[in-house]
């Protein structure tokens, strides 16, 4: 059975972003996948301290995070995932600590140091993001929004060889 987890980027477990992560995990349930939302804002836990044990060759943490957190086991479960989505509100303009937390622990352990840019991701796994926020949908192009929640688009399709969304 296909899995899918939701990470909730919001320290709202609540809010409008929980709302539509869990929407989107209800669709997926009704085509028999299974699923998890995954609060972030109930965990402790840090962004990349940049030790770089996951980029050590020879060492047991190579290509995995060696930080020891209320993250740590949630990292675990996701290499099980077939789809991630990620959610956001937007905070000043950009995604929120709490998102981008998950996402330098997430990403980074995978991200080999090679020439063109390669993948220690031992399967595929797509990806979605679900962005809240309060402006006008008038005002998103004004504000440089959409570029700048691009710019995370890329890095899934780089370091999980998703699909682009
Ligand atoms: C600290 C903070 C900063 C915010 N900055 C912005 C912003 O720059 N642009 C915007 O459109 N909304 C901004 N908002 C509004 C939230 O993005 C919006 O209400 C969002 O839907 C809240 O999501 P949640 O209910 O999942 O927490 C901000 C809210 C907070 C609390």
């Amino acid at each position: 059975m296909k899995k899918i987890y939701a990470l909730n980027g919001s320290p709202r477990s609540n809010g409008n972003t929980a709302l539509i992560l869990k929407k989107a995990l209800e669709g997926a349930a009704s085509v028999g996948t299974e699923i998890e939302f995954i609060d972030l804002g109930k965990l402790n836990f840090s962004g990349c301290k940049s030790c770089f044990e996951c980029k050590r060759k020879g060492s047991k943490n190579f290509g995995k995070c060696a930080l020891k957190d209320d993250f740590s086991p949630v990292l675990e479960k996701l290499q099980q995932a077939d789809g991630i989505i990620m959610g956001s509100p937007v905070y000043f303009g950009g995604e929120t600590g709490l998102y981008r937390n998950a996402l330098e622990r997430l990403f980074f352990p995978v991200l080999r140091y090679t020439a063109p840019p390669g993948s220690a991701a031992g399967k595929k796994v797509n990806f979605a993001f679900v962005y809240t926020m309060n402006i006008p949908e008038s005002a998103i192009t004004e504000y440089g929004y959409k570029e700048t929640l691009e710019k995370t688009l890329k890095f899934p399709e780089l370091v999980f060889k998703s699909d682009p969304a």
